[in-house]
């Protein structure tokens, strides 16, 4: 009976009607060498009330953003949570381990294999950072109990081998997480391998775009919008569940991730708080940048991350009716803190910043907080006003000391979290 259902919900899924209104061909858009006005409709009609932002404007950008960029997004569809195993000595009895299948009620849709490490010591449910991780969730903690992911795998030798993980990762990827120290500040952990929701490949085979799609639609989702959905769904199990203040969740990623993370907070008003780390190009930094990877760049070398619009910007990205600063508006007025690395020019760090900069408009607009600086700050200095930025020395990666600067931005935005 379940089964029967499931396929009904699919069903529906594949004939879902268009998303919103119908946009003009590339070829008839005006050319913007700036960054658009995020307080200008299309139309020219300018933003005078919170209303027509609410109402108008962030609903115009949202279906903007999906049929030039990132593509459909499809509605959501229910997710059961199955809790597998709970180890509540985890970290030397400092944390509870607990594994969940999120299991998605449309057919032959991929399971999701959450890993979440819950603080003990605390008063209250715990905030939590949510996150999709590269190489699987056993690359994170030497326990064994932490399965290896089943789904596609990229990396090479020793975390996989012939597209399968491969037990020998497990531990290789703890410095990078750093979860002991977040248990110890009092936030929890929920995360997953990416590839559970959409193998990042072009000939994607076993991920939910093959289950929920608009075949050939020019504007059908790409693997940064399944990957942003996905996290989605995660948040839809995570503010069930008791352990978890459901006030309290940041959305964290790295590059690709940061990518994916962003997106959907963006359209996600249950995300208190986004991180996008080094998310670069088709995140963070402007997509009319000059530094670093450009629009034909990513396309050529990662077309199945965007739809099939967004190829037709690859000379012309002045034609975008929108830049990433519109992306960052429509979390308003909720927190983002952008993290960028020195030598990590690929990503655009003070593009980056340029867009945090425009989208502080609309968070003005909305009478929220917004940009505490007009210019990048030094390297290690975190400005931790609502709309955050850090820029630390070294190389594109994820590092303890790039979790620092979330946790101390997390207590300055939300108050440490209360221990016992
Ligand atoms: C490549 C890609 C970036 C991406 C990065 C990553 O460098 O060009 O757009 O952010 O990989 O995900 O690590």
């Amino acid at each position: 009976m379940k089964r029967v259902l499931f396929v009904a919900a699919a069903a529906a899924l594949l004939v879902t009607g268009r998303a919103g209104p119908v946009f003009p061909d590339v070829s008839k858009l005006p050319s913007n060498p700036d960054p658009p006005d995020p307080l200008t409709m299309v139309d020219g009609q300018r933003v005078t009330s919170r209303e027509q932002w609410f109402q108008r404007r962030r609903p115009e950008l949202k279906a903007l953003f999906q049929h030039y960029m990132y593509g459909w997004f499809p509605p959501p569809v229910q997710v059961q949570g199955v809790v597998t195993y709970t180890d509540a000595r985890f970290f030397e009895g400092q944390a509870t381990l607990k594994l969940v299948t999120l299991k998605l009620a449309a057919a032959g849709a991929p399971e999701t294999h959450l890993l979440m490490v819950i603080p003990n010591h605390r008063a209250s449910p715990a905030p939590v950072f949510l996150g999709m991780n590269f190489s699987g969730n056993h690359t994170l903690v030497t326990d064994t109990h932490v399965p290896l992911p089943t789904s596609w795998m990229p990396r090479p030798e020793p975390s996989a081998a012939d597209h399968h993980a491969l037990e020998a990762g497990r531990g290789t990827q703890i410095h990078v997480w750093e979860l002991e120290q977040t248990i110890r500040r009092g936030y929890a952990v929920a995360t997953y391998y990416c590839g559970d929701v959409e193998p990042d490949t072009t000939n994607a085979a076993g991920g939910v775009r093959e289950t929920i799609r608009r075949p050939s639609a020019s504007d059908d989702w790409g693997t940064i919008a399944a990957w942003a959905w996905g996290l989605q769904r995660a948040v839809d199990y995570l503010v069930t569940d008791s352990d978890i203040d459901n006030k309290h969740i940041a959305l964290v990623g790295h590059s690709r991730l940061g990518k994916a993370a962003i997106l959907a907070g963006a359209f996600d008003d249950r995300v208190a708080l986004v991180i996008p780390l080094q998310a670069g190009c088709g995140g963070t930094a402007p997509s009319r940048g000059t530094v670093g990877e450009s629009v034909q760049r990513i396309n050529i070398s990662f077309p199945h991350w965007f739809c099939g619009e967004f190829k037709k910007f690859n000379t012309q990205p002045d034609l975008l009716p929108f830049d990433q600063h519109c992306l960052m508006a429509l979390c308003a007025p909720r927190s983002i803190l952008l993290g960028a690395a020195v030598e990590d020019i690929w990503a655009n760090p003070a593009g980056a910043f340029d867009m945090l900069k425009a989208a502080d408009k609309v968070y003005r607009f909305l009478g929220a907080d917004g940009l505490a600086a007009q210019t990048m700050p030094e390297t290690n200095r975190l400005v931790d006003s609502n709309l955050g930025f850090f820029i630390r020395p070294g190389k594109h990666s994820m590092t303890k000391q790039d979790w620092q600067f979330f946790l101390d931005f997390a207590d300055k935005q939300w108050g440490k979290p209360r221990t016992e």
